[in-house]
């Protein structure tokens, strides 16, 4: 039986998994612990129900999906798999509209290091949108052109536009102010890693954690699809304030965890875990940096042991003195998007087949 091929030699932990160290500064997490605290087991099974799906909402998905695809996507952290070719001959569309630096690329970099192929919009002008082509009409030529289509837009609507002409799975890589539920998938997948107790059904005792938000709920569409993954491990959560200073900022109807609205940061600082910010929203097509006077830098009053999210761009919100200090948990998101993406594109896609047999028997439930 083939044995997984481990990555580069470090020190080995287990039996056959390394730790993988991605990210050049801040905090670099283990993915193995996720994997050991769930006795390695992953529930592929579980992993059948995404076949074929389309990923628009946050909301679609349930703790059980997070957490599986989460520990898929640590196994694939430290495991080599690319010689198994798992998405060979598969074509992945990544229709981008607007600018991305992260989404795009990690989800390139994702079917290109699983020998999938890619075709790119990497910028909408460049299609018939020029000549004012509907998304609709794109979509009907997609069908031909791949196996599943990654778009991301400026407009909320988009994605059902795209859909309507569309009978391939769609992936929303971010539309308008509406969801981005890849990157809650990473910014969960990352605390995960972080806290590899928070991946259980029942919380750790004294263990709850405190979330500092600093950003728009509403306007802001990562901020938007974190809630609402974070809904999902309430059990977990001891509170979540929210720091903005626009009035129409809209918490989550239903949260099943405390939730705090706020315009001050200071005050509540020290008691947070986890710092959530963002700053970025897309408003009547131009950008717009919302809660400049919230920023954070090295000698900021945080906890000891918080750590802070940013699915970037960062302006001056987020100051680099934070970049080599434990609190720096964003550089590890950033660097966790490939192995995330990738466990999610081999499960719409229905390659969980190609990986390797020795790694599914030791780890299927
Ligand atoms: N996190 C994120 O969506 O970044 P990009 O805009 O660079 O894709």
């Amino acid at each position: 039986m083939d044995e997984p091929v481990l990555k580069s030699p470090v020190e080995p932990h287990g039996d056959h998994l390394i730790p993988a160290s991605r990210n050049s500064r801040g905090l670099t997490l283990d993915p193995t612990h996720l994997i050991e605290v769930n006795h390695r087991r992953v529930d592929f099974q579980a992993l059948q129900s995404l076949v074929g799906t389309s990923i628009v909402h946050a909301d679609q998905l349930s703790r059980e999906l997070v957490v599986e695809l989460s520990k898929f996507a640590a196994l694939l952290e430290v495991t080599e798999i690319a010689s198994h070719h798992p998405l060979d001959g598969k074509l992945v569309v990544t229709a981008f509209f607007e600018a991305s630096t992260r989404t795009r690329l990690s989800f390139e970099s994702a079917v290109l290091r699983l020998d999938g192929k890619i075709v790119s919009v990497p910028d909408g002008k460049v299609t018939g949108i020029a000549k004012g082509e509907s998304l609709s009409d794109i979509g009907e030529m997609f069908n031909t052109y791949g196996d599943l289509v990654v778009i991301r837009h400026p407009d909320e609507s988009s994605v059902g536009e795209l859909a309507s002409g569309l009978t391939l799975p769609l992936i929303n890589a971010g539309n308008g102010c509406d969801a981005h539920p890849t990157q809650a998938l990473i910014d969960w997948y990352t605390l995960l890693k972080w806290r590899p107790e928070l991946s259980l059904p029942e919380p750790t005792p004294g263990k709850k954690i405190r979330i500092g938000l600093i950003g728009t709920p509403g306007v802001m569409r990562s901020v938007n699809s974190f809630l609402a993954l974070s809904t999902m491990f309430a059990q977990h959560i001891e509170k979540v304030t929210v720091i903005t200073d626009q009035s129409d900022a809209v918490t989550p109807e239903g949260a099943s965890f405390p939730i705090e609205l706020t315009d001050e940061l200071e005050p509540n600082l020290s008691d947070f875990d986890v710092i959530y910010m963002n700053s970025i929203t897309y408003r009547d097509e131009a950008y717009e940096r919302l809660g400049s006077r919230y920023k954070l830098n090295a000698d900021s009053r945080l906890k000891e042991s918080a750590v802070i999210l940013h699915p970037f761009a960062r302006s001056d919100e987020l100051h680099p003195s934070l970049d080599r200090t434990t609190h720096n948990l964003y550089f590890a998101q950033a660097a966790g998007a490939v192995f995330l993406r990738q466990a999610l594109l081999i499960a719409v896609l229905d390659r969980v087949s190609h990986l390797p047999p020795s790694l599914l028997l030791l780890t299927t439930v």
